[in-house]
């Protein structure tokens, strides 16, 4: 491969199957890889298809509600990532004198520079405003036929905030036709917001570092050998590898392209060990190798398809609620998706699914799929009639970035979907499953008052309408 290859904006937002970024040499192979798919929480949107089912509705069905769960859009690092691995790979760079130009692979940090300073961790990129505004269109293009929602919730913090509006600038026809609520991030609101990880202090943000970093340690050796015989007064360390691995994500989001996501500097092979090293993490932090994580989970599941079933005539048809990288894999758990063990292997055991001495490449547990910027999590209530071999009625379906993830509890309707018996049914199982001692207030060990093991804030009128968005950007750097 030529280290001229571009990443160029069109493809990363396309994240078209990049033909020309790697190919193995033999006549019948048609290897392909794209980093950027690879790059779990930092991975710019894009759609796993994972599973390859067909992302439309079966024949004969017509979505007639939908709710969503998103995760902001691209930011510009956020807080740790930058102070741990960024910030210390920008100032060796920067301070040690080394005539990059003549080392092959690293040649262009000759003329390199930082794409991100530390005044501007934490918000949204310009290409993180176009995927939200892009998500709005295709949430209207797949729903042209509903009622556009009057109002997109979000959590308080401006990345979070800022998602919600650029979505609804590609969602609204019409100026001021949808509002934004913002949901206080509060420390105590039990689970009753959109961030109740934070009000549950069993719950640590640094929970899987240390298991992480058991394969870290492996897998960054033998890269850091290989450029320390390139550039030894350089001195890379582990985390200098890591950082750069991860440079890639975040200065695409950023830039539109990124020379760190060069296969000649890191093999697709480097980038599968950077990925099974996040995946690791997540496992534990908000997977199923966390004891709190359905519990946290399941308030928005339940509080969503009570909506989605109701009969009520003020239940909007489109729901949308914008949150931070925590929530949606916790409701996965909470509904039993991407569970390694799921076709056999005990629940006791779901940890060694994930060893740290090797990666599991048969996981389902998998980070790209489940938590790119903009991850969105859907679940549709639809109505078919006409479908060859099923009764006319109500079916649910669970979308993951678009691509369908059949329910294993319930798999009586056509396609990926599931009768509304079944889904009264399964629902049911999952809050007993979290609910009581495995529920939210006592799992996470709650001391102060007024915890809530519930989700109300889409019925609860104490939240008031929100604002409205505009269609005016407000300057920004990116
Ligand atoms: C780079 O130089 C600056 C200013 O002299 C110093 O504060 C910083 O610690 C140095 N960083 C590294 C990684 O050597
Ligand atoms: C390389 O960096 C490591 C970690 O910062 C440090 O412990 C070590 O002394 C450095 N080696 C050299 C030769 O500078
Ligand atoms: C994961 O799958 C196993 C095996 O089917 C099951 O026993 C376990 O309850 C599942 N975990 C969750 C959280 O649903
Ligand atoms: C998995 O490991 C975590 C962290 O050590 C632990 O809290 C959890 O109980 C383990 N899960 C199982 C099912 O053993
Ligand atoms: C379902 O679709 C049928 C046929 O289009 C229609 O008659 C019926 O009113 C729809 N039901 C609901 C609940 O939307
Ligand atoms: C708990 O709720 C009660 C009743 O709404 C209220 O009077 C009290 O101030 C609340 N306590 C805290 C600590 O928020
Ligand atoms: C689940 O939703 C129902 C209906 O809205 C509600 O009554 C119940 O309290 C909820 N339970 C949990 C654990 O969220
Ligand atoms: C919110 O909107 C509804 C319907 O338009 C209205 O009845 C209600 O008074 C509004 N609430 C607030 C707090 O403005």
């Amino acid at each position: 491969m030529s280290s001229g290859q571009s990443y160029s904006l069109g493809r990363l937002l396309k994240a078209l199957p990049l033909a020309s970024l790697a190919s193995a040499a033999t006549l019948n192979s048609n290897y392909k890889f794209n980093p950027l798919e690879h790059l779990g929480g930092v991975a710019p949107y894009f759609e796993s298809q994972d599973p390859q089912a067909s992302p439309d509705v079966p024949q004969g069905c017509k979505a007639s509600r939908a709710a969503y769960l998103v995760r902001h859009a691209a930011i510009a690092a956020n807080d740790f990532d930058y102070e741990t691995y960024l910030e210390p790979f920008v100032s060796k760079v920067e301070n040690k004198t080394i005539d990059w130009s003549k080392i092959p692979t690293l040649n262009f940090l000759a003329d390199w520079s930082a794409p991100v300073s530390e005044e501007e961790e934490e918000l949204l990129t310009r290409v993180g405003r176009l995927e939200a505004t892009r998500l709005g269109v295709d949430l209207f293009f797949r729903y042209s036929h509903l009622k556009l929602p009057s109002k997109v919730y979000t959590s308080s913090a401006e990345r979070t905030y800022k998602s919600a509006q650029s979505l609804v600038r590609g969602f609204e026809f019409d100026d001021n036709t949808m509002n934004v609520v913002s949901i206080y991030e509060g420390k105590q609101s039990g689970a009753d917001s959109l961030t109740p990880y934070k009000a549950c202090p069993a719950y640590s943000s640094s929970a899987g570092s240390d298991e992480s970093s058991v394969y870290k340690e492996k897998y960054t050796k033998p890269i850091m050998a290989r450029l320390n015989d390139l550039a030894p007064e350089f001195n890379f360390t582990m985390n200098d590898i890591y950082g750069m691995m991860e440079m890639c994500g975040y200065e695409s989001v950023i830039r539109g392209k990124s020379p760190f996501c060069d296969l000649d500097l890191f093999s697709p092979d480097d980038w599968l060990a950077w990925e099974y090293t996040e995946d690791v993490r997540y496992h534990y932090n908000v997977g199923y190798g966390n004891e709190v994580a359905g519990a946290v989970g399941l308030p928005w599941f339940n509080a969503t398809a009570s909506l989605l079933m109701s009969e009520a005539p003020e239940a909007e048809d489109l729901y949308v609620s914008f949150t931070h990288r925590e929530l949606p894999p916790m409701v996965l758990v909470a509904m039993g998706l991407f569970n390694n063990s799921a076709y056999g292997g005990s629940p006791d055991k779901v940890n060694e699914t994930m060893p740290l001495d090797r990666i599991n490449y048969r996981r389902a547990w998998k980070a790209s799929s489940i938590l790119p910027f903009l991850s969105n999590l859907a679940v549709e209530r639809l109505n078919c009639t006409g479908s060859y071999g099923y009764d006319d009625g109500e079916y649910y379906r669970v979308l993951v970035n678009s691509a369908p993830q059949p329910l294993d509890a319930c798999a009586d309707g056509p396609g990926t979907t599931c009768s509304r018996a079944g889904f009264e049914k399964y629902l049911q199982e999952r809050v007993d499953m979290f609910s009581g001692p495995n529920g939210f207030s006592e799992k996470c060990g709650v001391s102060y008052k007024n915890s809530t093991d519930s989700l109300s804030i889409y019925t609860d009128s104490g939240v008031g309408n929100g604002t409205i968005v505009g269609k005016r950007h407000e300057n920004y750097r990116f």
